[in-house]
């Protein structure tokens, strides 16, 4: 790993009251009804509990885990299922959880396989967004934070598998030689 520090980009307040918001207005939209969110592992797992604490409609919870392959075929936007869902979804209104849309690639790809299980209705909740780095189009219909174009950590998102346990967001500041 190089040398880096972490910064402070949305602290803890920040990403509560939010997620707070997220939650009312989820509440809102799925009155009467029941959602199913899907949680894409690893980083979406602080951010799929915590927004489920704050949605008053009942919820089903369950998790997915997908990954992207190489560098050479990552480009027709093939992600690898390594765990799937292990409920149906059909005739179900479902919520696809994300801790961040980068390219559009992986949601792209996961909405059109959870809609063939036919599901009632499907929509996408991210945690951040970064609206710069869209290669594929995606609707997007809950948004937590849109941000600039930096490597963030904290709150489910990773470096190199570390600092998912940040309580904030953070930006992964890369130290100069000498530093
Ligand atoms: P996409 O298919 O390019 O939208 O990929 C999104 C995935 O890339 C996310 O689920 C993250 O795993 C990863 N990712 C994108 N940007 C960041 C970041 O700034 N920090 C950590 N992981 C990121
Ligand atoms: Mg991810």
């Amino acid at each position: 790993m190089e040398r880096h520090h972490i910064e402070v980009m949305i602290d803890e307040i920040s990403i509560n009251k939010r997620i707070k918001e997220l939650g009312e207005q989820i509440s809102q939209d799925y009155a009467g009804k029941k959602v199913y969110l899907i949680c894409i592992l690893k980083g979406s797992v602080y951010f799929t509990c915590e927004l489920a604490k704050r949605i008053t409609v009942p919820v089903i919870m369950d998790f997915m885990q997908c990954s992207s392959y190489g560098a050479a075929t990552k480009s027709s936007g093939v992600v690898k299922l390594s765990k799937d869902l292990d409920l149906a979804i059909t005739d179900q209104d479902v919520i696809i959880i994300e801790d961040i849309i980068d390219s559009g690639r992986t949601l792209r790809h996961l909405k059109e396989l959870l809609r063939q299980r036919g599901p009632a209705s499907l929509k996408i909740c991210t945690l951040l967004d970064k609206p710069s780095r869209r290669i594929v189009d995606v609707d997007v219909d809950y948004t937590g934070f849109q941000i600039e174009d930096k490597f963030v950590v904290g709150y489910g998102l990773d470096y190199d598998q570390q600092y998912r346990n940040l309580p904030y967001i953070g930006v992964v500041e890369f130290d100069s030689p000498g530093q």
